[in-house]
């Protein structure tokens, strides 16, 4: 089978698959979390095992949703049915990675601000956090109708709240380590397929 014919196959098996099942299982797998954590299934930090597991998950899913165009563009491959639901998700894991922090770790509303403005790891993390909010809710079909070319434009704020995830990853770890390294430049590289070298060398033109 060439490979032309094993992504038209892929395609077509895909279109039967409904992306709803996405949002029960982002809180499902929420829930299995903090179900762990409370039975001691999360070892002997559960808080941090919790805050570390629902950030990498949003950090996937952010990432997965970047990885749509490209591999439409460059592969044939269509996921676009999909993006939606990935960035719902991936949202469902942030709000959930926020509020592990702000209610299990810090206890505290008051020690909220305090926190963001105090450590810039989490500065960077909220600055993500707060670019996703406009981009959930618009992630429907009556703004996408009512906002017309300004929602593509709105919508490239997932550039920077990936970029802001990942730096808010190599913030945050103590010493030199690879794992949040090989997210930043995978979304890197991501994000450099998106570029259309005829587009911009038209504009760099135009001036
Ligand atoms: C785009 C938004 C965000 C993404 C993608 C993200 C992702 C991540 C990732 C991948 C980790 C490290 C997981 C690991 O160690 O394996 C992490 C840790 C952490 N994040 Fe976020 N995060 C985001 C926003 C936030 C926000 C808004 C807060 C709180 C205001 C926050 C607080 C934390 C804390 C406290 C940790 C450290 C847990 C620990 O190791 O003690 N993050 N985050």
């Amino acid at each position: 089978m060439s490979f032309t014919s094993l992504i038209e196959t892929a395609n077509l098996q895909l279109r039967r698959v409904p992306a709803w099942p996405a949002y029960p299982l982002a809180f499902g797998y929420v829930g299995w979390l903090v179900w762990l954590g409370a039975t001691g299934g999360l070892g002997v930090e559960p808080v941090v095992a919790l805050q570390r597991a629902l950030g990498e998950a949003a950090l996937y899913l952010l990432i997965a949703g970047l990885a749509v165009t490209p591999l439409r563009r460059h592969a044939g491959l269509n996921l676009l049915k999909f993006r939606r639901a990935l960035g719902l998700s991936c949202f469902i894991f942030v709000v959930a990675h926020f509020l592990a922090w702000a209610v299990l770790d810090l206890q505290s509303l008051g020690r909220v601000w305090a926190d963001i403005v105090k450590r810039p790891y989490i500065t960077v993390g909220m600055a993500g956090f707060a670019l996703l909010i406009p981009l959930a809710l618009t992630s429907n079909n009556w703004s996408i109708r009512h906002l017309g070319a300004r929602w593509r434009q709105l919508h490239r704020l997932t550039y920077a709240a990936a970029l802001l995830g990942a730096v808010h990853y190599i913030m945050l770890v103590k010493g030199f380590q690879m794992r949040p390294l090989i997210f930043l430049a995978v979304i890197l590289i991501l994000l450099l397929l998106r570029l259309r070298p005829g587009r911009l060398a038209m504009r760099f033109q135009r001036g």
